[in-house]
């Protein structure tokens, strides 16, 4: 499968290799006999010479065999297969040509392409998967016209969709029917869908602002249909929010949205089908947490949000993914904020952040928001293109401020519509409609790793004079050892550390060079600095503040993400230095969560954020070297001090927090996120009836919120209530695989001793089947990020995992490889670690006929 070119080595696509494309197809139409075993597909191409040169036709394919080659009505044996492409010599400047193959769905293990999931047919194409169903030029900026036709056997496929419109539909026959949809916007070959299956719709009507009704349908299986309201209403709600806040209005008659098993990704964005995994549409109370729930709602506004930024403007060439990516991101973020606390979102954004695009950043797989060059572009579809790239977004809006941000998004997508566009033209609307020079910020785009600030307040108390001195540092990053400075706009303000006053406004400072000093007037008492407020730029800050002074921010700050910080930092220098020294002490930590948790103008939600301590891996992440056992000890006595010193508070907390009944509301959101929490420390506190209660919570649940907050607080002990609740579980839910995916995350993430034994006997479990990529993430993902357990010093973790990819990159390389990045990560960790780490990796390597995507992973993690 490794593609290897003449020299022995993968082939690289690079960014500054991009031409324009030798021919465009403005027309396409594609004729689907439909069959699991057999499905032939023929295409008709209206393709037009691009300028002035005498090249071929070259239509990309993977694993395809022509069958038939014709150019404008006649047979045509002027074509050459070039490896997998199909080169046709044409002689004029416009053509019809016409091609028929032949593809199996039903051996389609890769999910790429047109498969099988569940006896549903679908499609995925994002990034280079329409070459596994048709000859095409399988490049985003090659823009078609498509019209489709299916023809399938009733019974089974009773429903038949692709993208834009239906127009028509009929009976074929011989217990067959035909259906044919068109759509009217010209669109890349990556945003080809169609499904074809025995569905059952939820549907409603959206008006939109200028009164067009649309057509809304989620089909999902008739079992199914009682989970779909969450998902409806907020496809709804999302469509009214883009409306509102940018200005911009659903285009065709009908929007599908269809849920099935087998994904690799979250949802795919398809023009006017899109194509969910199904554990993002699917939600009841029973089923599904809070977290589920949030997750659903983002998705499905995600992938609707794409209908303009993706669709109606799509990226020229893969290196610009993140103007897709990054700007949705940003866009479903603002929208979930807008249906919740805003203090809540940043900061699960910020944490998720930290946890997956902090450590990319700092490893061998790190790359630029817009990558110079790739060897399998499935591998980029990564934290830095999606998460770090919302974070440039959000500084150009922070820098711009809210109007001039509205009008350089309108001025994109006034200039840029029905085009495939560039990083660069985004940054340009930006800099036009905004006024301002971003000539610098480029350097996000192009520049790899995560800034580091160091600031130091000092005070002159005689001259009433605070200087703040700012300094940044990009680090190294694989293929880039020398970096220029970044724009950083850092959210800036002081208090007095006696008074707890504001001292003066909230400040904007744009910090551009290597450093920078701010000097502040007037500044009689000792100040206390609130820097990188709301997180104004993802970068790491240290500061020479205090416990003391962390304490003051984490419960006088008014920036709630700042307050919240403020904490977070205070744990990590308790939790660093009782690592690094063996003690530390816990008091300040105590108290401040002691405040916390008392204060009364605070949300639960809130509350809960605030008072959790920051990960295992998080702390690993602060230090030189990764010591899982010491990381893990430190942490565990803090927790435990935690649940004793206020186990009255959380007592209280549990008992207020359970009075609640189930409504998925922010406040009853809130309460059962404290109470999980509370819980959590009371089982810390060692309190003899800390099972019991668990057990109760479990039992009594009306929701998967607190079953499942329940049941992972049990999983991590060793009482006889574990046991049981892991049992209950798993028979009450043995039917749900969704469900039955928190079954093996939950022990997967345990913080027992013996974790990796025990997920080696749940690989072995008949639920467990790598081809279905949710399972395989639900164990071999969930596992990787328990750092303790990943990391046992037998090396059991590392072979484990190594193992499951090896299997699994036979079945589907695309999910394998998104895998394998924790096994990259041996620069981490002590020597003997490190060589069972490079061991496996070197072992992946040597497997014959290994893909291309894991080989650029693995290879790459070597280095
Ligand atoms: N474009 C999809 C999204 O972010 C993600 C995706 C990529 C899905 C590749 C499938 C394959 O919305
Ligand atoms: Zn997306």
């Amino acid at each position: 499968m490794l593609d290897v070119q003449h020299t022995g080595q993968p082939s690289v696509t690079r960014r500054e290799d991009y031409l324009v494309p030798d021919w465009m197809v403005p027309e396409t139409s594609l004729d689907f006999a439909l069959d699991p075993a057999a499905t032939t597909v023929e295409a008709t191409l209206s393709v037009e010479r691009n300028g002035e040169h005498d090249r071929p036709l070259r239509l990309d394919g993977d694993g395809l065999t022509p069958e038939l080659v014709r150019v404008d009505g006649e047979d045509w044996s002027n074509w050459c297969m070039d490896g997998p492409t199909l080169v046709i010599e044409l002689p004029g400047a416009s053509h019809t040509v016409e091609t028929r193959v032949t593809i199996c769905p039903e051996r389609n293990t890769q999910l790429m392409g047109l498969y099988s999931s569940g006896g549903i047919l679908c499609t995925q194409c994002e990034a280079e998967g329409f070459r596994r169903i048709t000859f095409f030029p399988d490049r985003p900026d090659v823009l078609s016209r498509y019209k489709v036709r299916m023809t399938a056997d009733k019974a089974r496929y009773p429903i038949l969709l692709a993208n834009g419109d239906p127009v028509a539909s009929g009976d074929a026959g011989d217990g067959r029917h035909w259906a044919e949809w068109g759509d009217p916007f010209p669109k890349p070959s990556y945003l080809f869908a169609l499904v074809a299956g025995d569905l059952a719709a939820n549907r409603a009507t959206f008006t939109t602002q200028s009164g067009r009704d649309v057509q809304l349908a989620i089909w999902v299986r008739e079992k199914d249909l009682p989970r779909t309201d969450h998902a409806l209403h907020a496809l709804k709600t999302a469509m009214a929010w883009d409306e509102a806040t940018y200005g911009r209005e659903y285009d065709l008659d009908v929007f599908n949205i269809v849920a099935v098993d087998d994904f690799n990704f979250g949802a795919m964005e398809n023009k006017g089908l899109n194509i969910f995994n199904s554990r993002y549409i699917l939600a009841d109370p029973d089923t599904a947490t809070d977290y589920d729930y949030d997750g659903i709602a983002g998705v499905v506004a995600h992938e609707y949000f794409h209908n303009w930024s993706g669709n109606r403007i799509t990226c020229r060439d893969w290196f610009q993914l993140s103007l897709k990516e990054g700007f949705t991101v940003f866009r479903d973020q603002s929208f979930s904020a807008d249906q919740g606390s805003h203090a809540v979102k940043r900061i699960e954004d910020v944490r998720a952040l930290r946890a997956a695009q902090f450590p990319e950043d700092a490893g061998p797989l790190a790359h630029p928001v817009r990558p110079d060059a790739y060897q399998e572009i499935s591998n980029f579809y990564t934290a830095t293109i999606y998460n770090k790239g919302a974070e440039l977004i959000r500084m150009m809006a922070t820098m711009l401020g809210p109007q001039r941000f509205r009008a350089a998004t309108d001025l994109y997508f006034d200039r840029f519509d029905g085009t495939a566009a560039t990083c660069e033209d985004f940054v340009t609307c930006m800099e036009e409609a905004g006024g301002i020079d971003l000539i610098q910020f480029r350097r996000w785009y192009s520049q790899a790793g995560t800034p580091r600030v160091t600031a130091t307040l000092t005070h002159e108390a005689g001259g009433g004079r605070a200087v703040l001195s700012l300094r940044q540092t990009v680090p190294p990053t694989p293929g880039q050892p020398v970096k220029e400075p970044m724009v950083l706009p850092l959210r800036i303000k002081l208090f007095g550390s006696d008074t707890g006053a504001e001292l003066g406004d909230e400040h904007l400072v744009l910090l551009s060079g290597e450093s920078e000093e701010i000097i502040f007037e007037g500044i009689s008492e000792r100040p206390v600095l609130s820097i990188n407020r709301g997180f104004s730029a993802p970068v790491i800050v240290e500061t020479n503040r205090t416990p003391a002074d962390l304490a003051f921010l984490s419960a006088r700050d008014d920036d709630p993400f700042a307050r919240y910080e403020a904490m977070q930092q205070l744990m990590l220098d308790t939790l660093v230095a009782s690592v690094t020294h063996g003690r530390a002490e816990h008091d300040n930590v105590v108290e401040a969560v002691r405040n916390t948790l008392g204060d009364e103008t605070l949300d639960s939600a809130f509350i809960a954020e605030a008072v959790l301590l920051p990960s295992e891996s998080f702390i690993g992440d602060q230090m030189p070297l990764v010591d899982p056992e010491a990381i893990h000890r430190a942490r565990e006595a803090l927790r435990r001090d935690l649940g004793r010193s206020l186990e009255r508070e959380w007592r209280a907390a549990y008992e207020q927090a359970k009075a609640n009944r189930f409504e998925y509301s922010p406040a009853a959101k809130g309460a059962r996120r404290l109470k999980t929490v509370a819980l959590g420390y009371i089982t810390a506190s060692g309190a003899p009836d800390a099972a019991s209660l668990a057990f109760v919570q479990f039992e009594q649940a009306d929701n998967m919120t607190d079953r499942q907050g329940a049941l992972t607080t049990l999983a991590g002990g060793t009482s006889d209530e574990r046991v049981a609740a892991l049992d209950i579980f798993y028979n009450r839910y043995s039917d749900n695989s969704l469900v039955l995916d928190k079954w093996f995350s939950t022990q997967a993430l345990s913080a027992r001793d013996d974790t990796p034994e025990q997920v080696e006997q749940l690989a072995r479990h008949p639920d467990f089947k790598l081809s279905n990529p949710n399972r395989a993430r639900s164990l071999i993902g969930a596992f990787s990020v328990n750092q303790r357990a990943f990391h046992d010093a037998s090396g059991r973790g590392y072979r484990f995992v190594a193992d499951q990819l090896i299997a699994l990159d036979k079945i589907n390389p695309q999910t394998a490889a998104k895998l394998l990045p924790p096994l990259g990560r041996w620069k981490r960790v002590d020597a003997k670690r490190a060589e069972m780490m490079r061991a496996e990796l070197e072992r992946i390597l040597a497997v014959p006929g290994l893909s291309k995507d894991m080989f650029e992973q693995a290879s790459k993690s070597l280095e």
